[in-house]
């Protein structure tokens, strides 16, 4: 039987680095299928979703990815648009999409929300962004990128630049990373550091720096992985202006780069990426949201076939 059937995917801490290669493996065996290949393997599926924060390739990366795997997709990209408004709770939103869904990806302002999900749920939930705490599909389709981009991951150096504190795709990658000998670099405004009580676990299986200046690593760096500032999480307007705009990456930073880096980014990008970076080969966001894709169609596929594809 294959390993991830019928799992809920709620931390990347839940996967070691052989199951975590074995996705890798899969996303790879999925980009070579022919369409019709691939529509076969969860033709008649259904993913439901539910969206409490918004997205734009998260949602559309899953929906797109179950189309491609010849599921469909159903849910709730707002909210404000459904019977919460009423005051239904999470529970029951949760159970009632699990009658409609084989899978259910959930996106939610809460930390912990989607493990709690998980113990309603009649099916399978796909973590989609949980808080601040989470985001494993995410840090899946960031490490496959790495991989592909670089041709592997251990022997990495690695900088993770801006919003370390409420971005929790950083948390997640970090998580992943410690499945690997890379050497990481992390990089952010004093107000900005990786929260002190993720710090104890991270500690004890990656070996990472922390530092302001970004200068001091960038001719280092075989990837440079550049996060948003997370406005929408901040207590206070007052104190995102403080930080607002304090790293931003344009052709200038690029030329002191090593000439096979790579520039990776979760995206939504503000402006912490100038444009003018997007067409040059170290750019990979967009491929790396393509690969978000691929890595989603193969989750999807171990997550509803029993005996894998
Ligand atoms: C990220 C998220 O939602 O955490 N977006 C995404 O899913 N790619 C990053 C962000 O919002 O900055």
């Amino acid at each position: 039987m294959n390993e991830f059937f019928n799992k809920d995917i709620i931390s990347i801490k839940d996967f070691n680095k052989d199951q975590l290669e074995k996705i890798f493996s899969s996303t790879d065996k999925i980009m070579q299928l022919s369409p019709t290949e691939r529509r076969e393997i969860c033709k008649g599926k259904t993913l439901g979703y539910l969206f409490y924060e918004p997205s734009t390739r998260t949602r559309l990366s899953f929906d797109s990815a179950m189309a491609s795997v010849g599921g469909n997709s159903l849910g709730i990209a707002d909210v404000s648009s459904s019977s919460t408004q009423k005051g239904e709770s999470l529970a029951d939103t949760v159970k009632i999409m699990s009658i409609y869904s084989d899978v259910l990806v959930l996106r939610h302002t809460l930390d912990g929300s989607s493990r709690f999900a998980a113990e309603v749920s009649e099916k399978p939930v796909i973590n989609a962004g949980s808080g601040t705490e989470e985001h494993p599909t995410q840090a899946i389709q960031d490490l496959f990128t790495m991989k592909k981009e670089k041709k592997k991951i251990d022997g990495l150096k690695i900088g993770i630049v801006g919003d370390l504190k409420y971005g929790r795709t950083v948390y997640s990658l970090l998580y992943g990373l410690g499945n690997y000998d890379v050497d990481v670099r992390l990089i952010s405004p004093e107000s900005l550091r990786i929260r002190s009580d993720s710090v104890y676990e991270i500690k004890k299986k990656l070996d990472f720096t922390e530092s302001t200046k970004l200068e001091d690593h960038i001719d280092d760096l075989d990837v440079l992985y550049v996060t948003r500032i997370q406005k929408e999480r901040f207590p206070d307007e007052e104190e995102y202006l403080k930080v607002k705009g304090s790293y931003v990456v344009g052709l200038d930073l690029l030329k002191q780069m090593k000439d096979d880096s790579i520039i990776m980014h979760p995206l939504p990008r503000i402006d912490e990426i100038s444009t003018d970076v997007d067409s040059t080969k170290n750019a990979k966001y967009f491929q790396q949201a393509e690969y978000g894709m691929h890595t989603r169609a193969a989750l999807l596929g171990l997550t509803l076939n029993e005996n894998g594809f």
